[in-house]
């Protein structure tokens, strides 16, 4: 029988000892305040928005949201940036991606002061996690650890495979498997023999956002399975794993809904709190 990993549960767990942490912080009168950014009027981008500020406020969190034309140009959007980073209030800013396209991702992001930057995306965290530095991790990636260390599945000396190499996923998940004595392949769009790779993991992470890649034949009797895959299919939301079948073959796998998405919210949280106790006047 195939273990359940119940994201849901995890995050709740986290999530509590967050709301701890942002009471005591509150208490010494530095509530932790979270902003997010959103550009433009993509539906997914919407509710990924909301539901990051539903989870701060619930957090005991100063939480909001700015809502920008798609049609702002990009020295409007850095002047935002900039007016978020002198602003005591504020512990963490999240620009939610993707942005138009007339604006460049990486320029925003590396405007947000580093000790804001929650995401983790910005050039100096991302080669902070890269050189096992101290800095904020990515929210996804560090959500998936979080859950395997809940679960007591150990990563020393295991093969994982990633596929997808995001700046977002795919990359950090590697860099903090490695950090954890995992063997690590990444593979991706171009990757050819796929399954040949994918069936000699121990723990097989799959962030692509391809409904059903991964099939039952591509996986290791006793693998772990993590879905990180987001997917409408036929109306219903459905993760990169064929689960039906790939429950069968695994020993454990998570959900969609209800694996991956919570813990990234969670550590969001975690993230926005780490930022606040970080200021020191
Ligand atoms: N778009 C999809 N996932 C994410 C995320 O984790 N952070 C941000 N900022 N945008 C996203």
């Amino acid at each position: 029988m195939t273990h359940l990993i119940d994201g849901k549960k995890w995050a709740l767990l986290s999530r509590e000892e967050t709301k701890q942490a942002c009471a005591i912080l509150t208490q010494e009168g530095r509530q932790p305040g979270l902003t997010v950014v959103l550009v433009g009027e993509d539906p997914a981008s919407q509710t990924y928005v909301r539901g990051k500020e539903k989870a701060a406020t619930e957090a005991g969190m100063q939480s909001a949201i700015i809502r920008l034309e798609a049609t702002i140009t990009q020295d409007e959007l850095l002047a935002v940036i900039y007016r978020l980073n002198q602003d005591p209030h504020v512990h963490g800013i999240l620009v939610q991606l993707p942005l138009p396209k007339h604006i460049d991702d990486q320029v925003i992001i590396d405007a947000i002061a580093i000790e804001k930057d929650v995401d983790g995306f910005h050039a100096t965290n991302v080669g902070a996690l890269a050189l096992g530095l101290t800095g904020f991790v990515p929210c996804t990636p560090l959500g998936i650890m979080r859950m395997l260390a809940y679960e007591n599945i150990s990563l020393s000396g295991k093969h994982a495979v990633v596929i997808g190499r995001s700046n977002i996923v795919g990359k950090p998940m590697a860099q903090l498997l490695l950090k954890a004595n995992a063997t690590v392949t990444i593979c991706h769009s171009k990757t050819e023999n796929l399954g040949q790779i994918t069936r000699q993991a121990d723990i097989l992470i799959s962030a692509v956002g391809k409904a059903h890649l991964v099939k039952a034949d591509m996986v290791k009797e006793g693998a772990v399975v993590i879905d990180v895959g987001m997917n409408r299919l036929d109306g219903k939301l459905v993760g990169d794993v064929d689960f039906e079948n790939v429950k069968e073959v695994a020993s454990a796998i998570t959900p969609v809904p209800g694996g991956v998405g919570p813990m990234t919210i969670a550590m969001l949280l975690h993230n926005t709190v780490q930022a606040a106790s970080n200021v020191t006047s």
